[in-house]
């Protein structure tokens, strides 16, 4: 669902008095950042972050378009986001409260979090471990998750978290990609009401064979998991074994910090590669300034999990580095009821809350009761990411979330940019429903026209990076060709982000969604052509054709075409496509199944073979169907439409 520029209302949302004047971002902060960008991140990495070699260099970007941010310096991210805290005193300040989703619930305090992960990162290395070294984490939203990535940290050994909703087949291509050496996973997480399996899908990806020696499995359901000799190993004999001390390993500015895959315009997924100094600077810096974070006083919670990049950026390292408590919760908002988000909301008076504008449309549609029956006036920042919020999504999160008074701050960032991008500031924009507005102080954005102008206020185009920033993606692991290919050939020394965008007639920009064949269902990112290749990947299934379609509830949705072979599916299609949409969720996951499935006789393909989507597009969304002169054979929609009235 895109966000439409609302030419007629020129109603804005400016701060109230008092928050613009306690706020730790004001109109200065733009000032600061416009005479040298460089000093600018310079002062803010070094304000926000503990260097154990301090940086005499600020960017080096000789070598594009990879940069190196602070590249003389070092440092270690879990002792930034842990232990000095501790050694400032604010050891008994609490982490993080986590709340299960059967109602059980633990606070962990920064002293506790630092044993924690010391004994984990011993572990680690008791388990053959070296910095360099890539670990795999496929757990649930539990404290283990944040304690597996910051032990990791701790050792300089990248980790790659993959979504515990993946399947085995997912799975099992990352860990080979990124050549992990130990997995870190649970029996399960409860989801729904009920325990979920996670240590089947570890054991299904590592029987095709990988490189990983062992894994670490921690203990959440009680559920039965079947055990390998030798391999598995339990998280908690582990971590008691291990001794609570552990020396932070500095690591140089640009050593690598994780891979996170994401969903590309090929059906193979990008790991998208962030190093230390620079990704860290960025996370603090955002989580600070976009949420106005009061470590002292403030109780944020961010619902993504940590198997996105959100849950990196906010749940992990940008509340951590910051010395924030925050909430993390194991499930999902409508368990037992719906007002799941709202009770825990009132039950830690969660002051700043940031989620997703597919979790706003649904919770509007289950109706008002549920927020009113919680007390949510501790509230006084809402934030939204993942997807274009529409207007009136926005207008209801603060009146009923926000009780007409909060600062919404509606975020724009893509797992490369490793944080925020563009966004208003709390304490000092005027907010409008449904945009995104100003690129942050220390960021350069622009919309291009086809030639690579920029466009007027008023005109539409493709959204650029235009300077380089410190958060930015390093490359694409294992394949550097792929990164320059798919971010910087389009606009030549500018990072195109694959959206597209409007800038307003006072220059706030609204993104209006991806332009290339990247879908974004619920905030989750999908691929048509990973889609299209698991499909193929049946034996029924002769070609497949896949788009986003709008969809009221999930922003986009999945919509699937496909050619059966010969007499695939007679007299049983029905069966035949619940079986396909099956066989997706299997392939990838249960976010990428297809809303719907139909069999043609044919897609409708240029003269150089490629699927004109925007056509299948015009049909799912129920539209007529648009220009087809390009096509190689112009019959070609006459004959899908008649097979679909059929
Ligand atoms: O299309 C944009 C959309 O999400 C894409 C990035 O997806 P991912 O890497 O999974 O990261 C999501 C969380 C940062 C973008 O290319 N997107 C994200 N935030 C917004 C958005 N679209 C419009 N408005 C946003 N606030």
């Amino acid at each position: 669902m895109s966000a439409q520029p609302e030419p007629h209302t020129a109603e804005t949302f400016p701060p109230s008095a008092d928050f613009a004047a306690q706020a730790n971002a004001t109109a200065d902060l733009y000032q600061a950042a416009e005479g040298d960008r460089e000093a600018f991140w310079a002062g803010q990495a070094r304000d926000l972050l503990d260097w154990a070699q301090p940086f005499t260099e600020t960017l080096d970007f000789s070598g594009a378009p990879v940069a190196r941010w602070f590249g003389d310096g070092r440092l270690n991210a879990a002792y930034n986001a842990v232990d000095r805290h501790v050694a400032a005193g604010l050891g008994d300040r609490v982490a993080i409260h986590f709340e299960g989703e059967p109602g059980d619930s633990q606070a962990l305090t920064y002293a506790e979090l630092q044993e924690r992960v010391s004994r984990a990162a011993n572990a680690l290395t008791e388990l053959g471990v070296a910095t360099g070294d890539r670990v795999a984490i496929y757990l649930p939203m539990i404290p283990e998750a944040v304690i597996a990535m910051l032990a990791c940290a701790r050792i300089g050994a990248p980790h790659s978290v993959i979504f515990g909703g993946f399947s085995a087949e997912a799975l099992y291509s990352r860990i080979v990609d990124a050549e992990a050496k130990v997995v870190i996973t649970a029996d399960g997480g409860y989801r729904r009401g009920k325990p979920s399996a996670l240590k089947p899908a570890v054991d299904d990806a590592l029987a095709k064979g990988t490189p990983v020696e062992h894994v670490l499995v921690v203990e959440r359901t009680g559920q039965e998991v079947s055990w390998t000799e030798g391999r598995d190993v339990r998280w908690n004999e582990a971590l008691e074994a291990a001794s609570p001390e552990h020396t932070p390993v500095d690591v140089e500015a640009e050593h690598p910090l994780f891979i996170l895959y994401t969903s590309g315009t090929t059906g193979k997924p990008k790991g998208i590669l962030h190093t230390t100094g620079g990704y860290l600077t960025q996370a603090a810096y955002t989580h600070r300034n976009v949420f106005d974070l009061k470590p002292e006083s403030d109780v944020y919670f961010c619902t993504a999990d940590i198997g996105w990049i959100t849950g990196h950026t906010y749940v992990t390292y940008g509340p951590l580095l910051n010395g924030a408590t925050q909430v993390i919760y194991e499930g999902t908002p409508d368990t037992p009821e719906k007002d799941r988000w709202w009770q825990i909301v009132a039950k830690y008076g969660v002051t700043i809350l940031y989620t997703a504008p597919t979790a706003i449309r649904a919770a509007m549609k289950w109706g008002e009761e549920f927020p009113a029956r919680n007390d949510l006036s501790s509230l006084r920042v809402l934030g939204s990411v993942g997807e274009p919020i529409n207007p009136e999504a926005w207008r209801w999160y603060r009146r009923v979330i926000g009780a007409g008074t909060t600062p919404v701050v509606d975020t724009w960032w893509q797992t490369e940019t490793g944080g925020i991008m563009i966004t208003p500031l709390p304490g000092v924009t005027a907010a409008k429903p449904g945009s995104a507005q100003r690129p942050l102080p220390g960021v350069s954005a622009e919309i291009l026209d086809d030639n690579g102008q920029p466009v007027p206020d008023g005109g539409s185009g493709y959204l650029v990076l235009t300077e380089p920033w410190p958060g930015m993606l390093r490359g694409i692991w294992g394949d550097m060709q792929r990164f320059t290919d798919t971010y910087w050939s389009r606009f030549p020394g500018r990072y195109f982000a694959g959206d597209g965008a409007r800038k307003d007639n006072d220059g706030d920009i609204w993104v209006l969604g991806r332009v290339d064949d990247v879908m974004n269902v619920s905030g989750h990112r999908l691929s048509t052509a990973e889609i299209e290749s698991a499909l193929v990947s049946h034996p029924a299934v002769a070609e497949a054709a896949v788009v986003g379609a709008t969809d009221e509830d999930t922003g986009q949705a999945v919509v699937a075409f496909v050619i059966l072979h010969g007499d695939a599916g007679k007299g049983e299609t029905e069966e035949l496509m619940a079986e396909l949409r099956g066989h997706v969720a299997k392939e990838i996951s249960p976010i990428a199944k297809p809303r719907s499935i139909q069999a043609v006789p044919e897609l409708p393909k240029t003269r150089s073979g490629k699927i004109m989507r925007r056509l299948l597009r015009d049909l799912a969304e129920g539209r007529e169907a648009g220009d087809a002169t390009t096509l190689a054979d112009t019959t070609v929609m006459e004959k899908i439409m008649q097979g679909l009235k059929r």
